[in-house]
């Protein structure tokens, strides 16, 4: 299973890169935002943090676009800018046509705010790159998550779909172990959401005591 960051800021990324290899980066408006630069200079920093691997890097279009003719040459531009990008599109209706025509041209898309498994099964149809079935705001909402990744593994699988699927909006480690027990690709969470994951208090609490013990004991 792959760890993606989702987030845009730059010593975020560069950190998670060198301290836990994580597989690719994803972004969207609020991470761009917080990383109070402009949109073009901050996916160009990132695009540069990954030149050179298979790392991908996934930008999203400007949610006011719409329309086919719209999302076209905005996700064309943003591709051109590095081929670590795969392009984001909001999960409507037009983005289907354009995820088609885009894939045609060789360009990867990730189809994002996916809430059910229909719309996870139309962007596969369309040939989306990565699928992004969202957990985290299901979840606050009183929706159940785990059956909703089963159904979009259980597509993805049983009909050979290409795509893969990243889940993402997630919030804590039991989370991340629902998508790897789900048997998800990829799972895309904040550098917090991995670090506390990475941390247990028996494991504190065992540090604690085996110092207590070590310098209690001679070495030789
Ligand atoms: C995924 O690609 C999204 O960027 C992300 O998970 C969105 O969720 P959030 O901003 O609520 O965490």
């Amino acid at each position: 299973m792959q760890f993606f960051l989702d987030s845009a800021q730059v010593d975020q990324i560069e950190y998670a890169l060198d301290a836990f290899d994580i597989d690719g980066i994803t972004t969207n408006p609020r991470h761009v935002q917080v990383s109070g630069k402009p949109f073009l200079t901050v996916v160009r920093e990132i695009a540069k943090l990954v030149e050179g691997t298979d790392k991908t890097v996934s930008v999203e279009v400007n949610p006011h676009f719409m329309t086919y003719d719209e999302i076209m040459p905005e996700a064309e531009k943003l591709a051109a800018i590095s081929p670590n990008f795969v392009i984001k599109l909001q999960c409507v209706e037009p983005a289907f046509k354009a995820i088609e025509d885009l894939a045609k041209k060789g360009i990867r898309v990730n189809c994002t705010l996916i809430f059910s498994a229909m719309q996870a099964l139309q962007a596969m149809r369309s040939g989306a790159y990565y699928v992004s079935p969202f957990i985290g705001w299901k979840e606050s909402n009183g929706e159940d998550t785990k059956g909703f990744i089963n159904d979009v593994m259980t597509i993805r699988d049983i009909y050979g779909f290409d795509s893969e699927v990243i889940v993402a909006a997630v919030r804590n480690a039991r989370q991340i172990i629902d998508a790897a027990t789900m048997g998800a690709d990829i799972v895309t969470a904040g550098m917090a959401v991995y670090q506390e994951g990475f941390r247990h208090p028996y494991t504190d609490e065992g540090i604690k005591k085996f110092i207590k013990f070590w310098d209690e004991t001679p070495y030789e």
